[in-house]
């Protein structure tokens, strides 16, 4: 698929179904391959990344850029940095998946990284994917993108996140502490992969800053849902065991507020988010957000 796609003219499932597969495809051309030393790091990127996964972070950049009139024919610089977000996020996965960290064995519908690997392997294989992703980043001549991703991942974002929710494991918190948790260890880089799209297209400050608003709010509902269907989601549909979060005892938002609460303040953020995009531009930012509201995945 070389042109972008009309945004009104197809529904969320062909949105992301055709884009998913224009993000394996930039992946596959930015990872470097098995058959280059040290080939064993190289597999365990390949193994974890071509897993698979929503590939939401890299298809709300190009559904924010296309909302702010970009599109993606223009140049490579946004699919660049849509494969840089995806590595990311990917090489957060294997290092929260750890045996230090969460202790998780299944991830993608497959062993986690660690498992099949080794820990030693796993740790550099999620070292390595944040430094492609910055070099891609850095290929892009935006300065200024480099920046919003060191910060979102950093110690004030998703790093300060994951630092909150290891040391929040089997204590009691508040429900402004776990939110404090999710927005800076999910919602940061959700929210980041909006404000680049929007960026990169050039958007101007009050609409930059209605998107940050909408990024921020769908994050803080990913998280919210992630946790609740730890509790009552598929294994088969998620692709990583479910309970997990009870089981080494953390800190999630429906052990703070109850699930009920939890599912109607996730609902809540969402229409939220949709009163930010809804308008004749904002098709498929508004489909997206109703998307996450109603995942099972
Ligand atoms: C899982 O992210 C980790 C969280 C931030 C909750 P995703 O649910 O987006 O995982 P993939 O990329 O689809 O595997
Ligand atoms: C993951 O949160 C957040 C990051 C990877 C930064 P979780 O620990 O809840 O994610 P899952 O449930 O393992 O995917
Ligand atoms: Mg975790
Ligand atoms: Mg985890
Ligand atoms: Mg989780």
């Amino acid at each position: 698929m070389d042109r972008s796609v009309p945004v009104d003219t197809v529904d969320i499932r062909t949105y992301f179904d055709e884009n998913r597969k224009r993000v394996d495809g930039l992946l596959d051309q930015y990872l470097p391959s098995e058959d280059t030393e040290p080939k064993t790091l190289h597999a365990a990127m390949r193994y974890s990344v071509m897993a698979g996964g929503k590939r939401l972070r890299p298809i709300l950049t190009l559904a924010t850029y296309e909302y702010c009139g970009g599109s993606y024919a223009d140049d490579d610089k946004i699919g660049k940095v849509m494969a840089a977000l995806e590595m990311v996020h990917t090489y957060s996965l294997i290092h929260d998946d750890l045996p230090c960290m969460d202790d998780d064995d299944l991830r993608r519908g497959i062993p986690t990284c660690h498992k099949e690997f080794g820990e030693a392997v796993a740790v550099l294989a999620g070292d390595a994917l944040h430094d492609i992703a910055f070099g891609l980043i850095a290929e892009t001549g935006r300065a200024e993108v480099v920046t919003e991703l060191a910060l979102a991942i950093g110690t004030q974002g998703m790093l300060g996140g994951q630092m909150a929710d290891i040391e929040a494991e089997g204590h009691e918190i508040s429900r402004a502490e776990i939110v404090n948790i999710h927005r800076r260890k999910t919602a940061a880089l959700l929210r980041c992969s909006v404000r680049v799209g929007a960026i990169l297209a050039g958007a101007k400050e009050t609409t930059l800053e209605d998107l940050t608003d909408y990024g921020e709010k769908i994050g803080l509902a990913f998280q919210i849902i992630d946790d609740v269907l730890d509790i009552e989601g598929d294994q088969k549909l998620l692709g990583k065991k479910v309970g997990a979060d009870s089981k080494r005892l953390k800190a999630t938002y429906p052990a703070v507020v109850g699930i009920e609460q939890a599912r109607s303040d996730a609902a809540e953020l969402i229409e939220q988010a949709v009163a930010v995009v809804d308008n004749d531009t904002g098709s498929m930012l508004k489909e997206i957000a109703l998307f996450i509201g109603r995942r099972d995945n």
